[in-house]
């Protein structure tokens, strides 16, 4: 039986396992779900020894555990290893998912549920390639697994493991699924990642909550002043204004820019897809360039004073916001927030007192085109969807790419096959089955490919 027969023959079997492992709540933010990550972790283990890898391990870290699998065909076979994570991003707001979060279900031939793409979905795909490849015979690379349960809360202890475990993981590539393509029929392949800096701020006015009819007009609103900072962080053309932001960020040459807008967007669809009537960024770059080679600065959750029923005359004490940036080589997440710190606490005004806490970071990261691996990848695309990939910039965080690069000197290959419109990290997130189906089998071609290539 060749891999396509087999995957074919395997298909509700496929399907099944990845609906058993989206039951299992792995929400690593949240410790009421700590039984259900490491159910997870087990239930990862278990899959992978199954598949026929020759051991697997759950490894404990300070936080979730790591699981590591391996199979070593030859040693003087190139080695892939393989990173995803098992861990999802909270449900929240429950009551805005059509169908629970937990509770998985095909409709419209897409699987409904929290993680079906992000990166349950995603990361399981090459568990079942692994598998084709070893129930047909034809694995022709030496294969390492490695799937955290703590990519969604910044991953700290993965660049432990990693660090101590340098020998282990030696592979040739790191292959990661867990980005996306432009369409079903638009297949592309990730080449670079924005980085991340997370803050969050606390901004003090009065020691004490205040009558608003009493001290309003006289005393400074903390949400009000916090608002007012917040509008100044950017321009007229949204540019921002945080002094030296940019001092870093890598500009592309005009060649580089255009084979960017080269890609196919669809501006309506886009809009139309969003509800919105209009688009709005950077002044001087197209969407695809204001997500994929600019940074950017978002609220990502404000709050202070009143917001229960009804109406109360209040002049808080405190306002919050937490506050991402997403970055582009060469800025360094390190240094972005202490330009931030600074700069925040500097245009506060005298009558308040404000606080910055930073949170996790990640750096950017951008993967080599004219490398095997990247040969390799895209000859498995054209094999499998018949097109030849194209490049693009993702808008999204995966930290450790560039840890990878820094600590293991090895480069990554991002093969996702989700879609932008799959609602990751949202209500109703979902996943297709052509895609989970498709990128099994896409996968099995790059070990093809790559094995050769080598
Ligand atoms: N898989 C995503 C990142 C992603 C999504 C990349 C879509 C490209 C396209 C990942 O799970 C994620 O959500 N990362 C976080 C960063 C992390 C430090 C919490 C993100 O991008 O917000
Ligand atoms: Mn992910
Ligand atoms: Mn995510």
């Amino acid at each position: 039986m060749n891999t396509h027969e087999y995957i074919e023959n395997n298909k509700q079997k496929f399907l099944d396992e990845l609906l058993d492992l989206l039951r299992i709540p792995s929400v690593s933010a949240d410790s009421k779900f700590k039984g259900d990550v490491r159910k997870t972790a087990e239930f990862v283990k278990n899959s992978l020894e199954k598949a026929g890898v020759d051991k697997a391990e759950i490894c404990e870290t300070a936080g979730h555990p790591i699981v590591y699998g391996e199979k070593i065909v030859d040693k003087d076979l190139p080695t892939v290893l393989v990173y995803g994570h098992y861990d999802v991003q909270p449900a929240d707001p429950y009551e805005l998912w059509d169908s629970p979060p937990f509770e998985p279900v095909i409709k419209n031939e897409k699987i409904y549920a929290r993680g079906a793409c992000d990166d349950k979905g995603q990361m399981y795909m090459h568990v079942k390639a692994f598998e084709t490849m070893m129930a047909t015979g034809s694995l022709t690379c030496n294969v390492k697994f490695m799937i955290e349960g703590e990519e969604e809360v910044g991953s700290d202890n993965l660049g432990i493991f990693v660090k101590e475990n340098r020998q282990k993981l030696a592979a040739d590539i790191i292959l990661i699924s867990d980005t996306s393509m432009i369409a079903n029929d638009t297949p592309s392949l990730t080449v670079g990642l924005r980085g991340l800096s997370y803050l969050q701020v606390e901004v003090t006015g009065p020691n004490r909550d205040l009558h608003s009819g009493v001290y309003g007009g006289a005393v400074a609103n903390p949400i009000n002043v916090l608002c007012e900072m917040i509008t100044s962080l950017k321009d007229e053309n949204d540019h921002i204004t945080i002094p030296g932001f940019y001092d870093k960020v890598a500009e592309l040459s005009a060649e580089e820019r255009k084979a960017l807008n080269d890609a196919p967007f669809d501006l309506d669809g886009y809009k139309r897809d969003l509800d919105i009537n209009d688009i709005k960024g950077e002044k001087g770059y197209t969407t695809i360039e204001r997500t994929g080679i600019r940074p950017t600065l978002d609220v990502n959750g404000i709050w202070g004073g009143y917001i229960g029923e009804g109406a109360k005359t209040v002049l808080p004490s405190k306002a919050y916001a937490k506050i991402s940036m997403r970055l582009v080589p060469d800025q360094s997440s390190k240094e972005i927030t202490e330009l931030f710190s600074k700069h925040f606490s500097a245009i506060a005004p005298k009558s308040v007192k404000v606080k910055v806490t930073p949170h996790h970071g990640g750096e950017p990261a951008v993967t080599p085109t004219d490398s095997p691996a990247y040969a390799a990848a895209s000859a498995a695309f054209e094999e499998a969807f018949g097109k030849t990939p194209i490049p693009t910039r993702d808008g999204g965080s995966i930290p450790i790419v560039s840890l990878f690069k820094k600590e293991l000197g090895l480069d990554t290959v991002l093969m996702g096959f989700g879609l932008d419109s799959d609602a990751i990290h949202s209500p109703n997130e979902h996943y297709g089955l052509f895609n989970y189906f498709k990128g099994i089998e896409t996968i099995t071609l790059f070990y093809k490919h790559f094995a050769k290539a080598k």
